[in-house]
């Protein structure tokens, strides 16, 4: 008897899940928010009403237009029936979010065009959301734990205002809880720029955040760090970003307004996250790896086939950047194509290490512009680290290996071989004239 009634229950949970699973929902700008939603002639006005009444499975079509409110995401989907999916109806149109005129705070007294705090099984996709202006802000901003958010083909601009106390951020993903995590999140094929994320990052994901994939996205015109990946900053002991993918992003013109050091791809105490395939350029550094607590440290980072060029400062640092900070760990550098940092000549070259130890700097293309400085290791923090394998390509006719200029600790070596002699790192460096 007890099963037959189960059996019946699983009857009738798998007939609602197919109707809920097809269900639409349709907001336009001639629609009202007094109508079911259900059809494009009884759509609702705002995406808010959407984002308080959509059902677990369903997908909401809005509609060409500007839609100038701050929406607080007040459902979710799940597992079983499925996300709830916010996308244009009108293919080949996507709709506006603005912020013009937004008195509104979200519940935790930021201003945001899209608010979500824990929830999970929700996608955006195709959507601009622009023009906000307040000291802390974001485009999206996720707070909590929670599980499959999905941001695609978003293009979030013109977010400003940030202050040292805030930020005006793209895109905002903290998560202070450390029992539940933030999970499969995945940030895929957004347009980020022109926003004013100082003191804070264009794209951030801090704190118990896991298992996300940051990928093809264009970052460019910010006012401080492109993406970032940060850990500790509740303690050195919580859990931070990590286990995710960074990869095939595109990030430019990013320049920190307040000390001229901002990374386009940064990580700050996070670890086991996969950084690969990225250009960043014209920025104040390319790739940077750290962690800015004492004590803290970043491990098993894995940082290859990244493009870095043309940066004004290094294309490739690693390690707690002074001795009050934390340390780098058993990561790996490989396969990097540096070609012509330093744009500033600051002396500082293509690669700079601080407090870091165990890791590896293998295989990178390296093509230094006229300074012909290859690293920068810090003189006693950077010096447990293995170098090997790179292609080094020195600047300028009839320059030869005797041209590279290594700053390892106190000692500048001039010259591969010297190197070599010196340290015993290199051994296996290859030396190639352009
Ligand atoms: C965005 O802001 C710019 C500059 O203030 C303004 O010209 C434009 O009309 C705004 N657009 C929207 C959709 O808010
Ligand atoms: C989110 O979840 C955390 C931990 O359970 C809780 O402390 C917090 O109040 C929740 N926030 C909201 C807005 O529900
Ligand atoms: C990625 O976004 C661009 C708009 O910036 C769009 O044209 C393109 O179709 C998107 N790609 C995919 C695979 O959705
Ligand atoms: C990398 O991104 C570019 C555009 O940003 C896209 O055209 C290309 O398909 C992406 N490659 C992969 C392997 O996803
Ligand atoms: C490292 O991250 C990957 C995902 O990129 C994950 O599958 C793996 O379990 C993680 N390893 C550890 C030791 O956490
Ligand atoms: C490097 O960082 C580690 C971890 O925070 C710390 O224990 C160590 O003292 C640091 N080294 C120096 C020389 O600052
Ligand atoms: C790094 O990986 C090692 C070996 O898999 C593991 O023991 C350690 O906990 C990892 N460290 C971090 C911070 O994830």
């Amino acid at each position: 008897m007890i099963i037959h009634l189960q059996l019946v229950g699983l009857f009738i949970t798998v007939l609602l899940t197919q109707t809920i699973a097809s269900k639409s929902y349709y907001v336009t700008k001639s629609g009202k928010d007094s109508n079911a939603g259900t059809s494009e002639s009884a759509s609702w006005l705002t995406i808010q009403k959407a984002a308080s009444s959509a059902t677990a499975g369903s997908t909401v079509y809005i509609g060409s237009g500007i839609y100038y409110e701050t929406v607080t995401i007040n459902v979710q989907g799940n597992a079983m029936d499925g996300s709830i999916t916010f996308t244009n109806l009108t293919p080949n149109t996507v709709p506006i979010i603005s912020g013009k005129d937004v008195k509104v705070a979200s519940a935790d007294g930021t201003k945001n065009l899209i608010f979500i705090s824990n929830k999970s099984y929700l996608r955006f996709i195709n959507l601009e959301l622009m023009n906000l202006t307040a000291t802390e802000c974001s485009g999206v901003r996720i707070l909590g734990g929670g599980t499959n958010i999905e941001l695609r083909n978003l293009h979030i601009h013109n977010i400003r205002g940030g202050s040292e106390n805030g930020g005006a951020m793209a895109i905002t993903v903290y998560n202070e809880d450390q029992k539940t995590s933030r999970r499969q999140l995945i940030i895929d094929n957004c347009t980020l720029h022109d926003c004013d994320p100082a003191w804070s990052e264009a794209l951030t994901l801090n704190g118990n955040i896991e298992l996300f994939q940051i990928t093809n996205n264009r970052v460019y015109n910010m006012n401080n760090i492109g993406i970032d990946f940060i850990g500790g900053e509740n303690g050195v002991s919580s859990l931070g970003a990590r286990s995710g993918r960074c990869a095939n992003n595109t990030v430019w013109n990013i320049h920190s307004v307040y000390d001229g050091s901002a990374a386009g791809i940064y990580v700050d105490g996070g670890s086991n996250i996969t950084i690969e395939w990225n250009e960043v350029y014209q920025s104040d550094m390319g790739i940077e790896i750290g962690a800015e607590n004492k004590g803290r440290v970043a491990a098993n980072m894995t940082v290859q086939h990244n493009y870095l060029h043309n940066n004004d400062k290094y294309g490739l640092a690693f390690g707690g950047y002074d001795s009050k900070r934390g340390e780098v760990i058993n990561s790996l550098f490989a396969d990097n194509q540096l070609v012509q940092n330093d744009v500033k000549l600051t002396g500082g070259g293509e690669i700079a290490v601080s407090n870091a130890s165990n890791n590896f700097v293998l295989r990178n293309i390296v093509k230094p512009n006229k300074q012909n400085i290859i690293f920068l290791v810090d003189q006693t923090l950077g010096l447990k680290n293995q170098f090997d394998y790179q292609v080094y390509y020195p600047y300028g006719q009839g320059v030869t290996q005797k041209n590279l200029i290594f700053s390892w600790g106190n000692n500048r070596y001039v010259g591969l071989s010297t190197f070599q002699q010196k340290t015993n790192q290199e051994m296996h460096a290859t030396v190639k004239t352009s």
